[in-house]
């Protein structure tokens, strides 16, 4: 088996950080494995610090967000609940309002949302479904302040991650 092969099976990116990269892989700030493939590992490197690092997307958006004994706020080691990560599902404002899933659906894109959608929803609060309503609780008037480059970068960070379903609750 030559290196190469042997890296890519071991999980190694052998690709610098512009080139789009292939297969699966490991980021040390993203609790879920990444599917890598067509897409830039700086930006998806990029994404996944800003949506575990600094935005929180899991705290809304994951109904469960630490495995059972891994509650940091009862001073245990802190471990990501890989089952409900970002597939929303969390419920708001008297059960009237619920998180989104923001796993990819069955075409690869986040939410079900092409990249302007997904912008819009991140600037403007622009309910993808009906543009006359603005959506609730996500902070879209703070989010706003991101670069193209940030939105793009969060973009790719959720294409790569797993697909689930949104827990009912
Ligand atoms: C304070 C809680 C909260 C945080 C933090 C949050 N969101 Fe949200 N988000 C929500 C809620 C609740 C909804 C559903 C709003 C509604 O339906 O009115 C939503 C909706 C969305 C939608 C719209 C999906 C659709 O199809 O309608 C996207 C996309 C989204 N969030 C992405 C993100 C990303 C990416 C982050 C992190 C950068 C994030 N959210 C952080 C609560 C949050």
């Amino acid at each position: 088996m030559n290196f190469l092969l042997r890296s890519m099976m071991t999980g190694l990116l052998l690709v610098s950080s512009s080139a789009m990269a292939i297969g699966t892989t490991i980021i040390s700030t993203s609790p879920v494995p990444l599917d890598m493939t067509g897409k830039s590992v700086a930006s998806v490197k990029w994404g996944s610090y800003l949506v575990n690092g600094i935005a929180n997307c899991g705290s809304c958006h994951s109904t469960v967000v630490y495995k059972t004994g891994t509650d940091p706020f009862k001073g245990q080691p802190v471990e990501i609940n890989t089952a409900t990560y970002l597939s929303g599902g969390k419920k708001y404002a008297n059960n009237t309002i619920t998180s989104a899933n923001l796993t990819p659906d069955a075409t690869g894109k986040p939410a079900g949302l092409t990249f302007d959608q997904f912008r819009n929803v991140m600037r403007k609060g622009t309910d993808p479904e009906d543009a006359t309503k603005l959506i609730q609780v996500h902070p879209w008037p703070i989010y706003k302040n991101m670069t193209n480059a940030d939105l793009k970068a969060i973009y790719e960070y959720l294409r790569a991650i797993p697909s689930l379903e949104m827990p009912v609750l």
